[in-house]
């Protein structure tokens, strides 16, 4: 696997220095990295010919990047108004027990990254959760468990 600096060299090679370029380099970086590192940050950000906190409030204005490293399942919950009343922030307190992490953080060996949402479109299906790309409806801590399992087996 190439290392984000290699990666890196290939993305500012594809673009202009211009400012309008910023957010397709962050997006090359995200997709080929799953993380923008600091460092990629600040040499895109020169290379674009924009202040850094441009370049971070790009980041962060737009959920889908990632300012750290992810692990390797992430499981999203949500905490919409339907999930919310169903039982959804239960369930985050249950994994944020049950990972040792807090929200937005990833597990010590790279495995679990947990995050919440606020809405994923299928509140019928309340509470609702993700993990990597199947949804869990109606989810409860048993439903997430065997659905972590399952993804730790892949
Ligand atoms: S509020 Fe959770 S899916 Fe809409």
């Amino acid at each position: 696997m190439l290392q984000q600096a290699e990666i890196l060299e290939s993305v500012l090679e594809r673009y202009p220095s211009k400012p309008e370029y910023l957010i397709f380099m962050l997006q090359d970086i995200q997709a080929d990295c799953g993380y923008i590192a600091p460092e990629s940050m600040e040499i895109i950000c020169e290379h674009a010919n924009v202040p850094i906190t441009q370049g971070y409030s790009v980041a962060t204005f737009y959920q889908s990047f990632r300012l750290e490293p992810q692990g390797e399942h992430e499981i999203k919950v949500c905490l919409g108004t339907a999930c919310h009343l169903k039982g959804g922030e239960r369930l985050v307190e249950n994994l944020e027990r049950k990972l040792d992490i807090h929200r937005g953080e990833t597990t010590e060996d790279m495995m679990f990254t947990l995050n919440t949402v606020n809405c994923l479109g299928a509140c019928a299906m309340a509470p609702v959760a993700v993990v990597d790309d199947e949804y869990i409806s109606s989810t409860t801590p048993a439903k997430l468990d065997k659905s972590l399992k399952a993804a730790q087996q892949q």
